[in-house]
């Protein structure tokens, strides 16, 4: 499992010092959560603080962008630093031409799902995918509770990657993770975890990343997730 620690629940006071933690701690990657107060009932942060946190960190930056329309603004969050470009299935009208511009920029291309949206899409969008975004809550918030039958449709990610031949596409899961349901979650087919609310409330971050780590101990990795662990900051803007 990979862990990914949602900025969002980070000390905005002093986030330069939260990422020197993050770093320090052992993480490797740094959820990003863009939000624009349309497609999301909240507003967060763009390109500026993205680019101000880039010079001090090799964390791999996974931004999630929940905003409308989203290959508006490709340009600006590869050029501030972004690693992975996630965008939502229900903001963009052609996210096969938005998935294959973000790989063409350099960039790992994601496509994120509410917990609302069909899987179907999946069939014709596997091959322009380098990761798939599963929603266990609706976007918006940290700290709200992980929907039950989120892990039912994880299972069903998997199998329908699988059965396309995309074997190689990690799942990331956002929102309700912790230590708790880790294991349940690998089990079923994530390969990696959002964790906002669950990882920063809990200080030092190295034993709360070994808390998420010793919970899934026993569980069997997949090639998707060699896949994603081969991914470094830095690596693929140099394709
Ligand atoms: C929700 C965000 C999540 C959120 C996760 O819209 O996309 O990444 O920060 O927070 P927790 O882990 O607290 O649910
Ligand atoms: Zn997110």
């Amino acid at each position: 499992m990979i862990l990914s620690p949602s900025l969002l629940s980070a000390d905005f006071s002093c986030l330069g010092q939260e990422l020197a933690q993050l770093e320090a701690a052992g993480l490797h990657w740094l959820h990003l959560d863009v939000m624009d107060g349309a497609f999301v009932p909240n507003i967060t942060f763009g390109p500026p603080l993205i680019r101000a946190l880039r010079p001090g960190s090799g964390l791999f930056f996974d931004v999630h962008l929940m905003i409308e329309e989203p290959a508006r603004y490709l340009e600006a969050f590869r050029a501030a630093g972004a690693d992975l470009l996630v965008i939502h299935a229900e903001t963009d009208r052609h996210p096969q031409r938005t998935l294959s511009e973000i790989r063409r920029m350099g960039l790992k291309a994601g496509l994120a799902l509410n917990p609302g949206t069909d899987l179907e899409m999946l069939r014709w969008l596997a091959p322009d995918l380098d990761l798939l975004l599963l929603m266990s809550v609706n976007p918006g918030f940290s700290g709200q509770a992980f929907i039950p039958q989120s892990l039912s449709k994880i299972r069903s990610t998997r199998a329908l990657l699988d059965m396309v031949g995309a074997d190689h596409v990690p799942i990331q899961v956002d929102g309700g993770a912790c230590p708790e349901n880790a294991a349940t979650l690998m089990d079923a087919g994530a390969d990696i975890l959002v964790s906002g609310s669950a990882f920063f409330k809990y200080r030092p971050y190295d034993a709360r990343l070994t808390a998420f780590m010793a919970a899934v101990q026993g569980c069997t990795e997949r090639p998707s997730l060699v896949n994603a662990r081969a991914w470094r900051h830095g690596v693929s803007q140099s394709v």
